[in-house]
């Protein structure tokens, strides 16, 4: 969460540093800012909001200097307003962060008790007051970096420039990734390699622990202790990654209708097409076949399709799965041994707590693989094998072809752990697979028929402030994917549930007021799932029925509406269903006008605890 750029440049940055921000936008956009040297002094520029209220500020009041940092927000400590906005500056020292400063509470009161005033509520501004703490004692500017650096504990991605030194900016890492990147004549630093794109692309990725010292010619790059590093340069393919909307409105649904495509790559890259069998060369690179066990954490979105693997590893694999959100996982003391491996999975690869878990299982001597799509992302460097999603940038915030992409990669694994520990035949592999392999027509058609009935009922979804999603089996983690979806864009509340606990609680809220949303292919459940609807529709309840032609024929209950999708093999039904509970999330958030690819209070990557 929040972005930061800086340019030490041979001609004037500001607008290459907006240019830069608009690529981080998905990080955070609450405030936005940029600060440079100019003539000795420093100038600065913010607004609340989105980056183009600075962008309008700019071309009114334009910010002259060859040297600058910026920062795109989401709001940690204090609220997002202007005066909270990035950079922070103290005493001809400019400072942006991303992270939290975990012990800024008791660094304020000292600083504080010394006299300092603070006019921001933010924790970044205590690293600006210790710096000009330090530099008023009469300590050099790089002393004056590392006695805060020693200082200050938490997570952060820092740059800092100095009113009397126009040719340098000093970063640090601990924590948030952080890029230096190298021109001609001029060098950068961005929160990832996609910011930097349009710069350069050639890196080096900042170790944790790391800080630097910025010029026009390179980077000097120090260790906690001041030793000075040699890190790795490498060239980065994050230029390809330039997306627009094309002819779509929003990114979300030009991410929703990429899916045929995008899941037909991912698959393409994990099993044998021509003779239906997963690859060993992309699955193998954990031997799943002497597992005691497999544990699997993620956030959000991410974690719900580990949700749905831990149902495929385990029916075909037999390989029990331990699953929690990596904000539980960490802090649960899960006994962990070395003869079981984990997963984690993320659409960034930055995900806070998602790699905390990683160190943790890591500590535990478990083989970690990272299901990821940046490659080149803090999860996926620090992981023993890279699975990657191939689902292309995603920028909504609504995570929409990296579930499905995330589905693909996990299924595939769970055939080929089958096979591995010999608990699928080579026969069930070739059925699996090939049902796999319909996935991408299958979603070409159902996103070419159902979107005039899902937007015609998105408009009366709209009407209602509670919806309830229920489904059993892979269609329960489902079920509360839908939910997601709906309330992160649409601000509906919306609680996914399994429908068989629909009884022990939740049908206490049933009434016309509380759309359910049923998720009922016409599987193994379907009797079962069509007795809670029945219990639904005896309480008067609305039922939005989400089935396929078996299903729609089989049942006689009332509906308010019935989404009809086609017959489909069990393992790929959570692809196919993501789609109409996607679509219809995204149709109700454009029918009441919300923000759908930045919506309110959320960012794409979340950096933080
Ligand atoms: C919801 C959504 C989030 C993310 C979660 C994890 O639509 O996108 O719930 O899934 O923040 O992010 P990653 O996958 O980047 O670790």
């Amino acid at each position: 969460m929040c972005g930061i750029v800086g340019i030490v440049g041979k001609e004037p940055v500001a607008d290459r540093l907006v240019d830069a921000l608009k690529r981080l936008e998905y990080r955070g956009y609450d405030s936005a800012g940029v600060a440079t040297i100019h003539e000795g002094h420093l100038a600065r520029r913010r607004a609340e909001g989105k980056l183009v209220n600075l962008a309008r500020k700019l071309a009114a009041d334009p910010l002259p200097g060859n040297v600058g940092i910026a920062h795109t927000r989401w709001a940690t400590h204090g609220a997002p307003n202007e005066t909270n906005a990035h950079p922070h500056i103290v005493d001809g020292v400019a400072v942006v962060h991303n992270g939290i400063i975990e012990n800024f509470s008791e660094l304020k009161e000292r600083l504080l008790a010394e006299g300092v005033t603070f006019e921001t509520q933010t924790d970044t501004e205590v690293v600006g007051q210790l710096i000009a703490r330090n530099l008023r004692a009469g300590m050099g500017r790089r002393e004056a970096m590392q006695a805060m650096l020693k200082e200050i504990t938490g997570a952060y991605a820092l740059a800092v420039i100095f009113a009397d030194d126009p040719s340098t900016i000093m970063a640090a890492r601990s924590g948030p990734p952080l890029a230096i990147g190298f021109g001609d004549g001029e060098t950068y630093l961005g929160s990832d390699a996609i910011a930097l794109a349009p710069l350069t692309n050639e890196i080096t990725y900042l170790v944790d622990g790391d800080w630097a010292v910025i010029g026009r010619e390179g980077a000097f790059i120090f260790d906690h202790e001041g030793n000075r590093m040699e890190r790795p340069r490498q060239i980065t393919q994050a230029a390809a990654y330039f997306v627009d909307k094309g002819n779509h409105r929003h990114f979300m649904e030009k991410e929703i209708h990429e899916q045929p495509e995008v899941v037909s790559h991912a698959l393409a890259h994990y099993v044998d097409l021509g003779n239906h069998t997963v690859d060993p060369a992309a699955t193998g690179l954990i031997d799943f076949s002497s597992l005691r066990g497999l544990a699997i954490s993620a956030c959000g979105t991410a974690y719900l399709s580990g949700l749905i693997g831990k149902y495929w590893f385990e029916r075909y694999a037999r390989l029990p799965v331990e699953i929690d959100v990596a904000s539980e996982f960490r802090y649960r003391e899960i006994p962990l041994s070395a003869d079981q491996a984990a997963l984690f999975i993320s659409q960034s690869g930055e995900t806070a707590d998602t790699l905390a878990s990683l160190r943790y299982c890591r500590e535990a001597g478990l083989k970690i693989g990272a299901v990821v799509n940046v490659k080149e992302s803090t999860i996926a460097r620090e992981s023993d094998a890279i699975f990657p999603i191939l689902a292309g940038p995603e920028i909504g915030v609504a995570s929409t072809k990296a579930f499905t992409c995330q589905l693909t990669v996990l299924a595939s694994l769970a055939i080929a752990a089958g096979r591995a520990r010999g608990t699928i035949s080579e026969a069930e592999e070739k059925q699996l697979i090939k049902s796999l392999a319909e996935m991408p027509r299958l979603m070409n058609a159902v996103l070419n028929t159902i979107e005039p009935q899902i937007e015609a009922l998105a408009r009366e979804l709209s009407r209602y402030k509670d919806v309830l999603y229920l489904g059993r089996g892979t269609s329960y983690p489902l079920a509360m994917e839908g939910a997601l979806k709906l309330k992160e864009i649409s601000y509906i509340h919306a609680e996914g549930y399994a429908a068989g606990e629909l009884k022990h609680g939740p049908i206490a809220l049933i009434d016309e007021n509380m759309p359910v949303i049923v998720i009922a292919p016409h599987d193994r459940f379907f009797e079962k799932t069509v007795s809670n609807m029945q219990e639904v529709a005896a309480r008067g309840g609305k039922i939005i029925f989400v089935t396929d032609e078996k299903g729609a024929a089989a049942s006689k209950l009332p509906t308010m509406a019935t989404i009809t999708l086609p017959n489909v093999a069990e393992i790929v039904s959570p692809m196919i269903y993501s789609l109409p509970i996607q679509l219809l999330a995204y149709h109700t958030a454009v029918f009441m006008g919300t923000d759908v690819d930045q919506p309110r209070n959320l960012a794409k990557s979340v950096t933080v605890e």
